[in-house]
C-alpha cells in the first residue's frame, strides 16, 4: 500500500501552530493529526476544537482528531463541526465502538479506533469491517518524544494478514529508521510529532520520512 502521512501537531509551540500546519500541508500531508487530551483518558490536556477549526483556514488538508478521551462519544460532534473528517477514539474507552463507528459513518466521516500497547489486537478484530482506520499505538498515549515499542508491530502484522483493505496508522515514535519497520509490518498511515519538530524543518522532515518508504 502507498505510504500516506498524518503529521501530529503536538510537539510544536502550541500558541504558534498556524506557522507548521501551513507548512505541512504545502508539503503534501495527506492528514493533519490533531492529538486530543482530555486530562482524563491521558494525564495531560491538549487543545480543543475550537482551536481545530481554525486549521482550516490554512489549506485543504483533511484533518483527524486522535481523541484520547475518557469519554469520546461526547467530544466527537464538535470535532466534526470543527471539520475534521476522520475521528478516532479509543478502544480502551467506550463500551459501544460499533455504536460510535456507525454514528460516525452517519455523520459523514471516516471511523477509526486506537489501540493502546497493553491493549490485544484481538479486541479491534470484530470491529475491523466497520471501521476505515485502525490506530496501532507504538508509544504509551499522552506525550510526544517517547521511544517506539516495536513488540506493537506484532499487533500491525496480525490486524494486515486478517484485512488488506483497512488504513493500517501507527502513532509514537515514528522516525526515519522505525517507520521503515511499520512499513514492512503492513502499516500505511504515519503520525509523526517530535521528528518533524525537531527536523530542520518540518517540510524537510516530510521529505525524509517519505525517502525512508521509498527505499524499502
Ligand atoms: C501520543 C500522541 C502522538 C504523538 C506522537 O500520545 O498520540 O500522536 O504526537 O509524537 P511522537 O512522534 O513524538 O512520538
Ligand atoms: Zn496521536
Amino acid at each position: 500500500m502507498k505510504p500516506s502521512f498524518a503529521p501530529s501537531v503536538l510537539s510544536f509551540n502550541h500558541a504558534e501552530l498556524g506557522g507548521p500546519v501551513k507548512e505541512l500541508m504545502q508539503a503534501g500531508a495527506d492528514w493533519i493529526h490533531c492529538d486530543i487530551m482530555d486530562g482524563q483518558f491521558v494525564p495531560p490536556i491538549t487543545f480543543g476544537a475550537e482551536m481545530v477549526a481554525h486549521f482550516k483556514a490554512y489549506g485543504s488538508t483533511p484533518l483527524e482528531a486522535h481523541l484520547m478521551a475518557k469519554t469520546p462519544d461526547r467530544h466527537f460532534e464538535a470535532f466534526i463541526k470543527a471539520g475534521c473528517k476522520r475521528i478516532i477514539f479509543h478502544a480502551e474507552a467506550t463500551a459501544h465502538a460499533h455504536r460510535l463507528a456507525q454514528t460516525l459513518h452517519n455523520e459523514g466521516v471516516q471511523a477509526g479506533m486506537a489501540i493502546n500497547p497493553g491493549t490485544s489486537a484481538e479486541l479491534i478484530e470484530p470491529m475491523l469491517d466497520f471501521l476505515d482506520v485502525v490506530l496501532v499505538m507504538t508509544v504509551n498515549p499522552g506525550w510526544g518524544g517517547q521511544t517506539f515499542i516495536p513488540q506493537c508491530l506484532e499487533k500491525v502484522r496480525n490486524i494486515r494478514s486478517l484485512n488488506d483493505r483497512i488504513d493500517i496508522e501507527v502513532d509514537g515514535g515514528i522516525d526515519t529508521e522505525t517507520i521503515q519497520l511499520a512499513y514492512a509490518a503492513g502499516a500505511n498511515v504515519f503520525v509523526t510529532g517530535s521528528f518533524l519538530a525537531e527536523a530542520e524543518s518540518p517540510a524537510r522532515g516530510l521529505e525524509a520520512l517519505r525517502k525512508a518508504c521509498d527505499t524499502k
